[in-house]
């Protein structure tokens, strides 16, 4: 088997996914003109041709100006269903899909349309693909705690339709300590918790969300490796991390893919999983990842299996939804 039909045939979850960076320019310039949206750019070319970014805010500044696009519960179950057709052919068994109200609800969008949009495009998934699927809500870190507070206020009637929160936007400056109080509410609520750490801010960041946060994830935490006694406490502790290879290197955390650390990681001992973050951003879904990262650092078919069932393992689900998909996955050579 050619390794590209290896990778998608590969059993796999997503786990590091931002619904709002899936939106690609085509579909963004189709909503903008039905909601009569202006977006900063004048065609879908001129769109891509400015996906030239510096660092993890010169992304953000365009990804919050495209999701303007998105105004009605329509607009948002569209997006995540153009999602799930490409994770489906990606070989994706389940997505826990990031979501950020708060980008949406300061432009006059309520939580609701957000929240029935996606939920609606998650039943789809499960029915059309057999996709399962969970919704995180993530804060915005650059936004005040106080603001938290209010967007959970908006999401407590939605609880049992939201299966964790996590923390995402500018790193730097914004160490998770920031959101100790209201991390504590949503885990007092039985809401799983994760957090981006150490995507461009340093190893005492990924501290944090493990000490004050009770993270059960790092969202990236690549820069762990800077940082022995920490590299030891996540191999022991085996701690999931949801590392994004294309994003960091479209993001300049890595020159080039072949100097990404992750195999550095995964030797190690960690658990490593690969991601797509923001793929129509990055220049390409969970499968292209995978395998851009196999050509670049040499992986084995046996690494690649290896970090598909950290993903499944890593996931928020029940054992009995779990192991068919690591029985199917075990039946696969190395
Ligand atoms: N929001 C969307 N993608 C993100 C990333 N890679 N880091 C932080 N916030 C984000
Ligand atoms: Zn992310």
């Amino acid at each position: 088997m050619e390794l590209d039909n290896y990778v998608r045939a590969l059993p796999k979850a997503e786990l590091h996914l931002h619904i709002e960076g899936t939106l690609e320019p085509e579909l963004m310039f189709q909503l903008a003109a039905r909601n009569g949206v202006a977006l900063p750019w004048k065609s879908v070319e001129e769109t891509r041709a400015a996906y030239d970014f510096t660092d993890l805010q010169s992304f953000l500044d365009l990804y919050y100006a495209g999701a303007a696009a998105l105004i009605h519960e329509q607009d948002f179950h569209e997006l995540a269903m153009a999602y799930f057709a490409r994770a489906q052919a990606d070989g994706v068994v389940h997505a826990e899909l990031f979501f950020d109200p708060q980008t949406h609800t300061a432009r006059g969008v309520a939580f609701d349309t957000v929240l029935t949009g996606l939920e609606r495009a998650c039943a789809d998934a499960l029915g059309r693909y057999g996709i399962s699927s969970r919704l995180i809500l993530c804060f915005l870190r650059h936004l005040s705690e106080e603001d938290g507070f209010a967007t959970l206020q908006q999401a407590m009637p939605h609880l049992g339709r939201i299966h964790g929160v996590g923390l995402d936007s500018s790193e730097m400056g914004h160490p998770p300590s920031k959101f100790a109080r209201l991390f504590a509410r949503c885990r007092e609520l039985g809401l799983h918790i994760v957090a981006h750490a150490g995507e461009e801010g340093p190893p005492a960041y990924i501290v944090e969300a493990l000490d004050i946060l009770k993270v059960e994830r790092i969202d990236h935490g690549v820069r762990a490796a800077e940082d022995r006694v920490l590299m030891a406490r996540l191999a022991r502790e085996q701690v999931p991390l949801t590392v994004c290879p294309l994003s960091n290197v479209k993001l300049c955390v890595f020159p080039t893919l072949a100097q990404h650390n992750l195999k550095t990681l995964l030797d190690a001992g960690l658990k490593v999983t690969i991601n797509s973050d923001d793929p129509a951003y990055f220049g390409g879904y969970v499968a292209k990842n995978y395998l851009d990262t196999a050509w670049a650092l040499d992986l084995t078919r046996a690494e690649l299996k290896c970090i598909a069932r950290n993903s499944l393992q890593a996931a928020f689900v029940d054992d009995a939804l779990r192991a068919p998909w690591l029985a199917r996955l075990e039946a696969l050579p190395d």
